[in-house]
């Protein structure tokens, strides 16, 4: 079997990133670690990668400032170099260009701390508490140019409890992201298109 080179891109603590490259420590997975790219020098995730033996870059956004088709480029450049096929973000913060978006079209997922099409962007826990939802999750798609909204993958859910804060919604939901966006990574990868569904 020959497996699937995914590079991972990070902005912070990288712990769905963890999750996808321990997943892929099994060699019947169809995909293999090549490369984690973080747009913060400071984020904690590149010290877990380099502890998992995959190699990192780091492609710092305010290098680039004001010059987002540069900051790109760069980050597509190490890419190529690293021989990646697939291309996940995992916490990362930095909107995509359409042009950047188009080139991974069909090869590219994202993890969004929702359930989409609810609560798109930023806030999300807050957001969804704020609306009185009786649920809320976590949604794994495909990337397309407009934000959040491409073809969902795969979703998993968690109950909104009495007294929950956004932050507690956002630790009790992670962990589910870690068993979600491996699951369908798996599939992904494999050239498996149906849906994971996840409850608690
Ligand atoms: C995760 O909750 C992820 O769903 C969210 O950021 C967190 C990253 O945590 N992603 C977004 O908000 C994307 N817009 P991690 O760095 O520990 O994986």
């Amino acid at each position: 079997m020959t497996r699937r080179r995914a590079a991972i891109l990070i902005s912070g603590g990288g712990s769905n990133m963890v999750a996808l490259v321990r997943d892929m420590a099994d060699p019947a997975h169809p995909a293999t670690p090549c490369l984690v790219i973080s747009n913060r020098p400071d984020a904690a995730g590149l010290a877990r990668a380099a502890d998992l033996g995959v190699p990192t870059a780091v492609v710092d956004h305010r290098a680039h400032a004001d010059d987002r088709p540069r900051f790109e480029a760069a980050i597509l450049d190490r890419l190529a170099a690293s021989g990646a096929e697939i291309l996940c973000l995992a916490g990362f913060m930095r909107i995509l260009t359409p042009g950047f978006v188009e080139h991974w079209r069909g090869r590219i997922l994202n993890i969004h701390p929702s359930i989409l099409p609810l609560f798109p962007g930023l806030d999300t826990h807050a957001r969804a508490l704020a609306a009185g939802m009786a649920v809320h999750g976590a949604t794994v798609h495909e990337v397309t140019p407009d934000l959040d909204s491409g073809p969902i993958l795969g979703q998993a859910v968690i109950p909104v409890l009495p007294g929950d804060t956004p932050e507690t919604l956002a630790a009790r939901l992670l962990p589910m992201e870690h068993r979600l966006y491996p699951a369908v990574l798996r599939r992904f990868a494999a050239g498996d298109r149906r849906k994971v569904a996840l409850f608690p």
